[in-house]
């Protein structure tokens, strides 16, 4: 049986009442899809209980985004679980789901509601936090007000938004926070591209397009796995601004995978990371690899 909680006095009750057990949580935005899906099952297997929250968080979009327009399915989205939780056989193995979907954002942020969760700019100030300025800070506070009332042992994050991901761990280590983050594999679609609730928004030409931003990705990793760093680092600069002058990118850059700076004498792995738009949609993507020094 899935439980779904629809306020947050609905939910702190039942969190009260779990026994002691492994929570696994997994924070969305719903409309859920295969990537989705990969973290749920990751928590399903490794957790007794499961929680996964669909939330859509205004504080995390800016005044021209698409807030509004973001799909909310949570029907379709249920079923989803549902059919996973079937399929894998998770009743049999005595596992337990539940669902936090807030059916209005003042059950997350009441009218009086005062406070800012906000990691430093060294890490929100680069990639999506520049061309989204408080996105971040809109992502830790709810992150954190949705981690206080479900107290989970593990959260799952997908390392399709790399950055998120390194912003919650040093969330969680600035404030001590005793819970375990597990990062994910980005999941795709069969042509490369990184399945997002917001491809659903593109066009057949629109998709063919997209399709760029997984291609140079694989194009710059390429580059730096077949040379030493020092010589990938003038082509990749080539690479990148020929794609620059034919599309329309928010970014496209190769950082530190710890800190996001330029990559420095004792940077080991390196994240190629873009945000591109296409027509209205913005999408992001990124590719880990470790850097070689000698050839
Ligand atoms: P949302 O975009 O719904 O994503 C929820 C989780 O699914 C995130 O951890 C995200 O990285 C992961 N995810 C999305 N697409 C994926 C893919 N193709 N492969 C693997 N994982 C994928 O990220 C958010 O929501 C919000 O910012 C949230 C953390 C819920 C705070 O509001």
């Amino acid at each position: 049986m899935i439980e779904i909680l629809r306020s947050t006095h609905q939910f702190l009750i039942f969190r009260q009442n779990l026994p002691e057990c492994a929570v696994g949580f997994v924070p969305t935005m719903g409309n859920l899809h295969s990537g989705h899906l990969s973290l749920v099952k990751e928590s399903l297997e490794n957790n007794d209980w499961t929680i996964l929250s669909i939330f859509v968080n205004p504080k995390q979009f800016g005044p021209n985004e698409d807030f509004e327009r973001y799909p909310r399915t949570l029907g379709r989205d249920v079923s989803l679980v549902r059919d996973l939780f079937r399929e894998g056989g998770f009743e049999e193995k005595g596992k337990k789901i539940a669902f936090f979907c807030p059916e209005k954002v003042s059950e997350v942020y009441p009218p009086d509601y005062n406070t800012t969760i906000s990691v430093g700019n060294e890490l929100t100030g680069r990639l999506c936090g520049k061309s989204r300025p408080g996105h971040f800070d809109g992502v830790t506070t709810v992150v954190f007000q949705l981690f206080s009332l479900v107290k989970p042992n593990k959260a799952y994050f997908g390392q399709k938004d790399y950055q998120q991901y390194l912003v919650i761990k040093r969330m969680i280590s600035d404030l001590n926070l005793n819970i375990q983050i597990i990062p994910m594999p980005i999941k795709r679609d069969k042509d490369g591209l990184a399945l997002s609730s917001r491809n659903q928004f593109l066009t057949g030409d629109q998709k063919t397009e997209a399709l760029v931003l997984p291609k140079i990705l694989e194009k710059i990793k390429k580059t730096i796995k077949e040379n030493n760093w020092l010589t990938a680092q003038p082509i990749i600069k080539e690479i990148i601004s020929d794609y620059k002058r034919s599309h329309s990118w928010d970014y496209l850059e190769v950082l530190d995978s710890t800190d996001l700076k330029e990559p420095h004498e004792e940077s080991h792995t390196v994240v190629i990371a873009g945000a591109l738009k296409v027509g209205e949609t913005r999408l992001i993507d990124n590719k880990l690899v470790e850097l070689n020094y000698v050839r």
